[in-house]
């Protein structure tokens, strides 16, 4: 077999014929690693995913049945748009320790009770499986574990097994002996999800791969397997804290705007369906700094705190940290502060932080952030039942904001007795909410909503 060696980037894919400390497309260091190529004849001719068979009318092609099967857990199923699809490969990362492998052995049980299913590991033993699935109390006649690494050796186990669904965790601790490099690498990573694709899309088999995480957050291995599998979900949340969200970066078969959020507990990970009331739970009362608002995740709105922690600062330039919030997000708003409301941001430190682990892309999730930092700044308390939710403009003006009743229903579900939102939402008010409404067009209409200081009680 004729094969030519060339480095490639990790991060972006350029390609070189000599090893280089530095990429000089990207600019990271030690990016470079070295790819072997088969030459055309031996390799590229095997790799069609997809068997190749006459064209056939839209019309006329018969649906399997099959063509979704739910994993038991609704709010993965959510994610993955109404459960895992028929000849599927589904690539789940992640953190090290935030709970991929639990997941996975939690949905074999759901999946286990009509379906054959293979579990493969190259990371634990079958004693440390067993262990795990014991105290998850998985109980299922149809899963099978295999600690195994060559993936030929996997797919041959396969072949004879026929399981309807194959979990390789992960993806990195796989080889093929047809390449020398290690597992891990760009190539050997490729070949292993590429061999997978390959049995999923010809077998009908669904496919879920581990996969773990680069330094950066990013999936680790070539770029080109978030491009080869059709979903790629990300398992994120604080380690340290229970919450777990699930969102999809990529979904051939659904929306990547859903989130599925758990909580990890003594018996594993268990489904969390009402979100907002998680987040709302252990909510300081009557603190400067703080305010609620409500972000919609897909389809669902969800409600969390932002909190802000504005201090006088010792350094000739003030420290900044924003965490589940975008730092050039809080940067614009602070900004926009300083100009439109002459608040002097450029004396403090300012630290803002999500409570829950969430994330907040939004941009309506703007007008909280500046109620939180006006609150903390001026250290004015804003009411507790106080939701606010709106997208503000660099002239301090305040936008509509997407799916308005569903997060006015949502905020008066949970007692928010006062809601913020921008003047131009305010014709598509639901009927029937008794709460007080404040319609904004502006940032300087929010400084009636601050409280007097008081003692505060923490
Ligand atoms: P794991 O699924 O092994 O993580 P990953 O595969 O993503 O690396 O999760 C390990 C963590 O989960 C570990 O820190 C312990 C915790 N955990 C629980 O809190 N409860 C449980 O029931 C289980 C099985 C794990
Ligand atoms: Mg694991």
């Amino acid at each position: 077999m004729k094969s030519k060696s060339s480095f490639v980037c990790t991060e972006c894919e350029y390609k070189s014929i000599k090893w280089m400390g530095k990429c000089p497309s990207c600019g990271t260091w030690n990016s470079l690693e070295e790819v072997v190529e088969v030459s055309e004849s031996a390799g590229l001719q095997k790799r069609v995913a997809v068997r190749s068979n006459p064209p056939v009318l839209l019309d006329e092609y018969d649906m399997p049945e099959y063509m979704r099967f739910e994993t038991g857990y609704g709010e993965l199923d959510r994610v993955l748009g109404g459960g895992l699809v028929h000849g599927s490969v589904v690539l789940i990362s992640g953190e090290p320790g935030i709970g991929k492998s639990t997941l996975l052995m939690q949905i074999c049980n759901i999946l286990g009770q009509k379906r054959t299913v293979l579990y493969v590991s190259g990371e634990e033993s079958c004693g440390q499986l067993k262990l795990r699935a014991k105290r998850l109390g998985v109980k299922s006649d149809k899963l099978f574990l295999l600690t195994e690494t060559n993936i030929d050796v996997i797919l041959s186990e396969c072949d004879k097994l026929k399981p309807d669904v194959l979990i390789v965790d992960s993806v990195q601790t796989v080889y093929t002996d047809r390449f020398t490099s290690a597992p891990g690498s760009i190539t050997q990573v490729r070949e292993g999800a590429l061999a997978c694709i390959t049995k999923a899309k010809s077998e009908g088999l669904s496919v879920i791969l581990v996969g773990h995480v680069n330094k950066e957050g990013g999936i680790s291995g070539p770029k080109v397997l978030e491009h080869m599998v059709d979903a790629v979900l990300y398992f994120e949340g604080e380690r340290r804290q229970s919450y777990r969200i699930i969102r999809a970066i990529k979904n051939r078969f659904g929306s990547t705007n859903e989130i599925g959020v758990f909580e990890m507990t003594d018996e594993g990970l268990t489904e969390v369906a009402n979100p907002s009331e998680a987040m709302l739970s252990d909510r300081p009362k009557n603190v400067s700094g703080n305010c609620a608002v409500c972000v919609m995740e897909g389809t669902r709105p969800i409600i969390a705190e932002v909190q802000a922690l504005v201090t006088q600062t010792p350094f000739s330039s003030p420290r900044r940290t924003a965490n589940g919030i975008d730092y050039n997000r809080m940067c614009l708003v602070i900004a926009v502060l300083e100009k439109r409301l002459g608040l002097k941001f450029y004396q403090n430190d300012v630290y803002l932080n999500v409570t829950g682990g969430l994330r907040l892309d939004e941009p309506s999730a703007d007008l909280a952030i500046a109620l939180a930092l006006i609150s903390g700044i001026t250290d004015r308390v804003l009411p507790d039942d106080l939701i606010a939710f709106g997208e503000i403009g660099l002239s301090g003006e305040c936008r509509a904001v997407s799916h308005f009743d569903y997060r006015v229903k949502e905020s008066s579900r949970l007692g928010f007795n006062t809601i913020v939102f921008p003047k131009k939402n305010s014709k598509k008010l639901p009927v029937g909410i008794k709460a007080n409404i404040f319609d904004i067009s502006n940032l300087y209409d929010t400084l009636k909503l601050l409280k007097e200081p008081k003692n505060q009680e923490v």
